[in-house]
């Protein structure tokens, strides 16, 4: 087992990554935690692998455990599930020292931890993430979200998880499809910030897709560091956290026109290269680079080529991002494999150009 400490002072917390943590559990809560009672809120599919076990493994060790489920999928992420789970676990006398457990991908992680910040004013959270991009990216950093009509994840807030416990062996179960959006991000995060990283994933990229645990565990833990690192040096999104929007600046206009036809990782990978191309142009990413880079992305399983889409809503698409300073486009580009640039000086031809086909 591998640990990351999160310092964010009075915040601070672990992550434990490693694999088959799930049945270790009972003993991590133990040794960190005083508390007693725990809600496992997690999605059927989800119970089914994983949550009636873990359930087991907790009541066993001596905890009050009640599990609650959320129906799959991201339209459950709303107002609504929360106003249910608000109610079953008043049902169930959850109280301010119960604490919340977090077991699924980044909807239920998003979604339970937005309960855990809001139900009784706070209430301890503890994420248990079983998808990739969950491991990754949405359980460490401390955005909790819903959507809500139109607004993707704009009702939320920051709230920090007591702990993270990572089993990478959960992954072994997840779908092709799901893999490689997590492998995304996990590329991604190497494109801006760690060469080695980058060239480690290409050297046993046939071991990461045959699912290899050990070469998963180091992985999982490499992308976890480089995501807990930014997020220490800006918690709450005002700077440095941009980074991590590498691919998601035209990845999101993507997948928004596609209206969510095309999955958020495979969206970003498709980014990735329109914005390379962008760096490309501005002589900060070599052509070589370049064609690494999708070579990397399609044997990952992801798609590079934006699809057949008008690119005028493309460009409307960005103009609307949330990313938005004072009406202007910010783009984090890669500098050469391994580093980062932050403009807002990008303009349109260049972007137009980087989506035409
Ligand atoms: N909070 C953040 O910082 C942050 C960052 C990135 C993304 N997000 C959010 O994360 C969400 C996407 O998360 P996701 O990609 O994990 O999707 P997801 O939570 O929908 O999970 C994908 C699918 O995999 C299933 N699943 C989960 N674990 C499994 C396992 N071990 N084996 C088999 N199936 C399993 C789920 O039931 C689901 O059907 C979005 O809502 C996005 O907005 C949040
Ligand atoms: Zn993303």
């Amino acid at each position: 087992m591998e640990s990351l400490k999160i310092e964010l002072g009075e915040r601070s917390y672990h992550i434990f990554i490693g694999s088959g943590l799930l049945e270790q559990a009972a003993d991590i809560l133990a040794e960190a935690f005083p508390v007693k009672k725990y809600v496992i809120i997690t999605n059927p599919t989800v119970d089914k692998l994983y949550g009636s076990r873990l359930k087991e493994i907790m009541s066993n060790s001596g905890y009050a455990v009640t599990l609650l489920t959320v129906p799959d999928g991201e339209k459950y992420k709303t107002l609504d599930s929360a106003g249910k789970l608000y109610e079953e676990l008043t049902e169930c006398f959850a109280e301010r020292s119960t604490a919340i457990l977090a077991l699924g991908g980044g909807v239920i992680g998003d979604l339970a931890g937005f309960v855990a910040a809001t139900y009784m004013r706070g209430v301890p959270l503890i994420h248990v993430p079983t998808t990739l991009l969950a491991q990754v990216d949405s359980s460490i950093g401390g955005k909790a979200a819903v959507d809500h009509g139109k607004l993707k994840n704009k009702i939320g807030a920051f709230y920090q998880p007591k702990m993270v416990i990572t089993d990478t062996a959960t992954l072994k179960t997840l779908p092709q499809k799901e893999f490689a959006n997590g492998m995304a991000e996990v590329i991604k995060s190497a494109v801006i910030r760690d060469r080695d990283f980058f060239v480690f994933i290409e050297q046993n990229l046939d071991k990461i897709v045959g699912r290899d645990e050990e070469t998963i565990e180091k992985m999982v833990l490499r992308a976890a560091s480089i995501k807990a690192l930014v997020v220490m040096q800006d918690e709450r999104d005002t700077g440095l956290r941009n980074i991590l929007n590498f691919g998601h600046t035209i990845g999101h206009a993507v997948e928004t026109v596609s209206k969510f036809k095309i999955a958020h990782g495979q969206a970003v990978a498709i980014g990735m290269v329109a914005e390379a191309k962008i760096a490309a142009s501005m002589g900060i990413f070599e052509k070589d680079e370049l064609s690494i880079l999708e070579t990397l992305l399609v044997d990952a399983g992801l798609p590079t080529e934006v699809p057949d889409m008008d690119s005028d809503m493309i460009l409307e698409a960005i103009k609307h991002d949330k990313k938005n300073a004072d009406g202007k486009t910010r783009f984090a580009l890669p500098k050469g494999i391994g580093g980062f640039y932050l403009t807002d000086q990008i303009d349109i031809p260049t972007i137009r150009n980087a989506v035409g086909r």
